[in-house]
């Protein structure tokens, strides 16, 4: 058993149980997360300042950031969810996806604004743009708190980016492994 190499703020019992059975190492601190968010929420309610906005989260990962976010923006926005489904391993995403659940708003003439957790190969984000699109949206771009570029397949703009992250297994703030870790107030990874 490790115990963590820095110290953090063990928000509740169950976090540091997870913490130390896994080896978990913190990767990215709550109040950094925190000031990062309302950094990229101070950039989106200038930018779409008068326009008519739809965040779109991308279930189940991006709703802990999209939930942060939505609260430090300061203009009128719209939200809506989409979950897909992307077959291969559970750690990492193949090529393959389906819709499992679409946006229930309509989107045509507004600015789509997809909040993502996670970019890691890039195929869930190049799917959902060219899905989003055929909606005939203003325009459609992307909000990843985390860019893993180490393994990327497919291109994908990054309009609005949390941090770029090492190629490790990430947890915490909405992400998780086989469905564990989502309520982590923080950013981390397993050990390998
Ligand atoms: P990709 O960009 O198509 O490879 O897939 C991104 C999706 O894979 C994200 O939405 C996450 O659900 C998942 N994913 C990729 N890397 C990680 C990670 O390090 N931790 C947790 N989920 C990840
Ligand atoms: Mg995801």
């Amino acid at each position: 058993m490790r115990l963590p190499a820095f110290g953090h703020p063990f928000e509740n019992a169950e976090a540091l149980i997870y913490t130390l059975s896994k080896s978990m190492k913190t990767l990215i601190p709550k109040p950094k997360i925190e000031r990062r968010v309302k950094a990229i929420a101070r950039k989106i309610s200038k930018d779409y300042k008068g326009k008519d906005l739809v965040l779109i989260g991308i279930l189940k990962g991006a709703f802990v950031f999209l939930s942060d976010l939505i609260r430090n923006v300061t203009i009128p926005v719209e939200i809506d969810f989409i979950q897909v489904a992307s077959y291969g391993a559970s750690t990492a995403s193949s090529g393959v996806i389906k819709i499992k659940k679409d946006i229930d708003l309509p989107v045509v003439n507004k600015h789509i604004l997809i909040v993502e957790d996670i970019i890691d190969y890039g195929y869930t984000l190049d799917y959902l743009l060219r899905f989003l699109k055929h909606k005939k949206p203003r325009s459609v771009k992307i909000c990843a708190l985390l860019d893993k570029p180490s393994r990327r397949k497919v291109k994908v703009p990054i309009a609005y980016k949390g941090f770029t992250v090492p190629d490790r297994f990430i947890v915490g703030y909405g992400l998780d492994y086989n469905e564990k870790y989502r309520n982590l107030p923080y950013i981390g990874y397993l050990q390998k």
